[in-house]
């Protein structure tokens, strides 16, 4: 596996810097800053980073100005305390060999401010749909005082000791924006969009001269190509990726959820002109693939952003020829949906992430004995965590294979990749000498008892939601029926409640197969349990597949040929909609778990038994009572 990663692991000269490997982990918000500055767990964020071999670390969105700041937890690059903070980060990481840069950046229209909202400044006043932000225009001060903040974020870059800066021209941002027509009405001097970029990168050049220089772009967007060209040679690297901030379905391609690949990034990139040395991001999981797109000479260097969140080692474990050891990306979104909620990074995959702190392995020699009931997320997790430190275990399933619900993902265009690699990322552990894996053994106290554990967990997930309904008449199946294969004939209706998404899944498995198919929603929107980059594009393919969405449709019973509905808001606002079956989608339940005849076993529940929730709390709850338990 090394040898297929060998270009990965080659040193790239970018302008004054020579990165180490070509694997980068390129800007994204942590919120692991409080008062527009990094704190300790930002700076232990990325020198686990460093330290697992990373090439070249970009750290997030530094604002240039206040007016640029997208939330209450943006870098600001402008405040005078920002170099000692940076310098801290760059002292934590340069023992590693990581070259350190920091995005400088400017929102432009977009804004993700809570209230109170600070002005916000674009070219023109324009509004932008996605955060319904209704911008005033730039004076011809405020832009140049905007160019001395780009400048004096360089400087104070270089005075902290980081080796570059790189500035966002990507996703709609303010540079983007002015070469947007339809953003940029303006008709004194800067109309011409080039103008604001160049002055940008001469300012930050004179500013700043032993830095590199780079800028970000999204491949995708209409004025990709003339913003490359404008930048032409004066930067030490281009670096192109996806998604624009600005709309609902653009904002997708910022941080692209399966079934995107990394293939639409290169497809985007095809036409950009190669002046300088090309870094290309946007869902490079596989190592072997970004390797690849490196000895294709589709890119100089590849962005292994979500890569790295799970898998901080992942360099070093591709350099020591361990690359089936590397924890795989499942993209998932957790990392991003914890950016919009404001709470710390974190990862589903790797409970460590945002945690670098305070999440120790246990080292304490003890090896114990732990008997695990359910091998679905949880329980894998927990099992991952007890032989990782030593211990042994014992995994009851009763089915006779592992993965719980991700087991119903296999079909599910959203899921499929999902579902896949979380499995794949546990195949150590089921190959463990340590781990006795139990299949199709349905475990009650007295089975458990026999192996005589030192602390049983119990992760037996959940089961769909059964709703008390009249529905004489009507054939009727659950949603992960329909997951698990079942297929309801005639016309269908799909009631989802609006939470988990295996309503949408059945919903997009039948379409595909061609349904005569109404998804009734009960909540304000469709997917409202997912994150709205992974939500729109479940509303892009089920619009796409021709699927009938109804909205604010909350189930009340059903009866022969049609499926009755209350209005989620209005009383007495009654639906009926024809239908020869119903599919039900309406939550779920924790599953029962074994009888508690124990003893005086330390027992916990974990994970979805305890109650329903996503697959970061699974794994989360699996590994710490593993740690938590003495
Ligand atoms: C939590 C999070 C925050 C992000 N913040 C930024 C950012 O500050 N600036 C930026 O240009 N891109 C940001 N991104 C996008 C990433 O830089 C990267 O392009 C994206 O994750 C896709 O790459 P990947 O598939 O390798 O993860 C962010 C991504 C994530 C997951
Ligand atoms: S939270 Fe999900 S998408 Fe984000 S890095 Fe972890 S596994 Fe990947």
């Amino acid at each position: 596996m090394a040898e297929d990663c060998a270009r990965l692991l080659e040193p790239l000269t970018l302008g004054p810097m020579t990165l180490p490997n070509r694997i980068v982990s390129t800007a994204h918000q942590t919120n692991l800053v409080v008062d527009h500055l990094p704190t300790d767990d930002f700076i232990a964020y990325h020198e686990a980073r460093a330290r697992g071999g990373t090439g070249m670390i970009v750290l997030e969105a530094a604002a240039v100005h206040r007016s640029g700041l997208l939330t209450s937890k943006t870098l600001a690059a402008y405040l005078p305390d920002s170099e000692r903070a940076l310098r801290r980060v760059a002292e934590a990481t340069r023992p590693h060999g990581t070259r350190l840069l920091v995005q400088l950046f400017h929102g432009g229209r977009e804004q993700i401010a809570v209230p109170p909202r600070a002005p916000v400044l674009a070219p023109s006043a324009i509004p932008s749909p996605r955060f319904r932000v209704e911008p005033r225009a730039l004076d011809g001060h405020e832009i140049e005082q905007l160019i001395d903040g780009y400048a004096a974020g360089a400087r104070t870059a270089e005075n902290a000791g980081l080796d570059g800066v790189e500035i966002s021209a990507a996703h709609s941002y303010l540079i983007a924006s002015f070469f947007d027509p339809a953003i940029n009405r303006r008709r004194d001097e800067w109309s011409d969009p080039c103008a604001l970029l160049e002055r940008i990168i001469a300012a930050v050049r004179q500013a700043a001269p032993r830095l590199a220089v780079g800028l970000r772009i999204s491949a995708d967007a209409p004025h990709s190509a003339a913003i490359a060209q404008a930048a032409g040679d004066s930067l030490d690297y281009l670096h192109g990726t996806l998604g624009d901030a600005s709309t609902l379905r653009g904002a997708v391609g910022i941080v692209p959820p399966p079934p995107i690949t990394y293939r639409s990034v290169l497809e985007a990139a095809r036409g950009l002109a190669r002046t300088v040395p090309l870094i290309l991001t946007g869902r490079f999981t596989e190592p072997h693939v970004a390797d690849e797109a490196i000895r294709a000479g589709h890119a100089d260097a590849v962005g292994m952003t979500r890569a790295l969140i799970t898998d901080p080692e992942l360099p070093r474990k591709l350099r020591e020829n361990r690359a089936d050891e590397v924890l795989r990306c499942i993209g998932c979104n957790a990392c991003i949906a914890h950016y919009h909620d404001g709470t710390g990074i974190a990862c589903t995959q790797n409970p460590r992430t945002g945690r670098e702190r305070r999440m120790p392995r246990r080292r304490d020699g003890a090896t114990r004995r732990i008997a695990i009931v359910g091998a679905g997320p949880a329980g894998l997790a927990a099992a991952a965590e007890a032989i990782a430190a030593g211990d042994s275990v014992v995994l009851f399933e009763q089915e006779d294979s592992v993965g719980g619900q991700t087991r119903l993902y296999r079909d599910a265009p959203g899921q499929r990749e999902l579902g896949a690699t979380l499995a794949r990322n546990y195949d150590r552990v089921l190959a463990s000498e340590r781990l006795d894996l139990r299949l199709g053994c349905r475990a009650d106290a007295h089975a458990v008892a026999g192996v005589r554990p030192d602390l049983v967990l119990l992760a037996c997930g959940a089961l769909p939601f059964a709703p008390e309904l009249d529905q004489a008449g009507l054939e009727l199946s659950q949603a992960w029926d329909v997951l698990a294969g079942a297929r309801p004939s005639g016309r269908v209706v799909v009631a989802d409640w609006g939470g988990d998404p295996s309503g949408l899944d059945s919903a997009e498995v039948l379409a595909s197969e061609g349904a005569d198919l109404v998804l009734a929603v009960a909540s304000y929107g469709v997917g409202e349990g997912l994150h709205h980059y992974r939500r729109a594009h479940y509303l892009d393919r089920l619009y796409s597949a021709g699927v009938e969405i109804r909205h604010h449709l909350r189930l009340t019973g059903a009866s022969r040929g049609e499926v009755h509905f209350a209005n989620t808001f209005a009383r007495g606002v009654a639906t009926v909609i024809p239908a020869d079956h119903l599919v039900l989608a309406q939550g779920r339940v924790p599953a029962p778990v074994p009888e508690p005849a124990w003893g005086d076993m330390p027992v916990r529940r974990v994970g979805d038994c305890e109650t329903p929730r996503s697959l970061e709390e699974a794994i989360l709850e699996g590994t710490r009572a593993v740690l938590e338990v003495a």
